[in-house]
């Protein structure tokens, strides 16, 4: 097997260096790809928490290498993000030209999800393709299928003949039943559980720790928050949340654990 010695992202590189100076060998990167040279290039559309978390994503786990950020020039702040390069949108293609590059949008589920996907059909448009993130830790049926722009996080578990539109986001210990739809533009953050047979609608956004019984359809841009349980179908663009833990009326240490 030839190793390949390959860049390390600029925001890896103290580390690799560090570590290898410890140890006295040569800067090879551990955990993923030692047999292959990188070869995908990647630029990420966002400059948040979202886009770090995509950036380590596909850095520790994929065969893209990260090449920069972009986001709309009025939320430029410095000219770097983890050390790579930080360019205003209208420049991607002379940047970022989408014939070299793949591109990911990694932004927060706000305005119900209606700036990602703007952001993703702008992309489109301008002749991106997108990179798919699906943790190595997660199981995919050979049988679902999955849009583009679309996330499967750590321990995730997605069914046969489940359905997963473009640009959505399905967080970590997700479990999507068989024969479920997931249309595009949703936002399932973390810890989602589907029955089989569940449809989310367009841009809806189901909170932290649902669970969801089989056959339940979710509207369009519908909002789910946190920990709600869903019986019965729900209408688009409206909001649910379940019952809040409420406070008992004794101290910590007079629970009997
Ligand atoms: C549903 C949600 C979006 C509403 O947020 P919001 O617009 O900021 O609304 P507020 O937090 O002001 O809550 C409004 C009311 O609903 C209640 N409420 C909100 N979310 C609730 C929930 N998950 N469970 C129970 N009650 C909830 C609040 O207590 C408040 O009640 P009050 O008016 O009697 O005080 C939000 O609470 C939520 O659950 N977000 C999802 C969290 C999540 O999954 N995060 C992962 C992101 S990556």
């Amino acid at each position: 097997m030839r190793l390949w010695l390959f860049r390390a992202p600029a925001y890896r590189q103290p580390r690799l260096q560090e570590w290898a100076m410890d140890a006295g060998r040569p800067v090879v990167p551990h955990g993923h790809l030692s047999g292959e040279l990188m070869s995908k290039r990647l630029v990420i559309v966002g400059n948040g928490q979202m886009a770090e978390l995509f950036c380590s994503n596909f850095t520790q786990s994929s065969d893209y290498e990260v090449a920069g950020f972009v986001v709309d020039r009025e939320f430029i702040k410095g000219d770097g993000l983890l050390g790579l390069p930080l360019v205003p949108l209208d420049d991607i293609e002379s940047r970022f030209p989408p014939g070299t590059f793949d591109a990911f949008v990694a932004i927060g589920p706000v305005r119900n999800n209606s700036v990602r996907a703007a952001r993703f059909l702008e992309l489109r448009r301008r002749g991106y393709r997108f990179a798919n993130y699906v943790s190595p830790r997660a199981e995919v049926s050979p049988d679902a299928s999955l849009g583009e722009n679309v996330s499967i996080g750590h321990f995730c578990s997605v069914g046969p003949w489940a359905r997963i539109g473009d640009n959505v986001l399905i967080g970590s210990m997700s479990s999507i039943g068989h024969h479920c739809q997931v249309h595009s533009h949703a936002f399932l953050p973390v810890h989602v559980v589907m029955a089989g047979s569940v449809v989310i609608g367009e841009r809806a956004f189901v909170g932290t720790g649902t669970t969801i019984r089989d056959n339940v359809h979710i509207g369009e841009g519908s909002v789910i928050g946190a920990g709600a349980t869903i019986l019965g179908d729900v209408e688009p663009n409206t909001v649910y949340v379940a019952q809040g833990a409420k406070q008992l009326p004794m101290r910590a240490d007079q629970a009997r654990l």
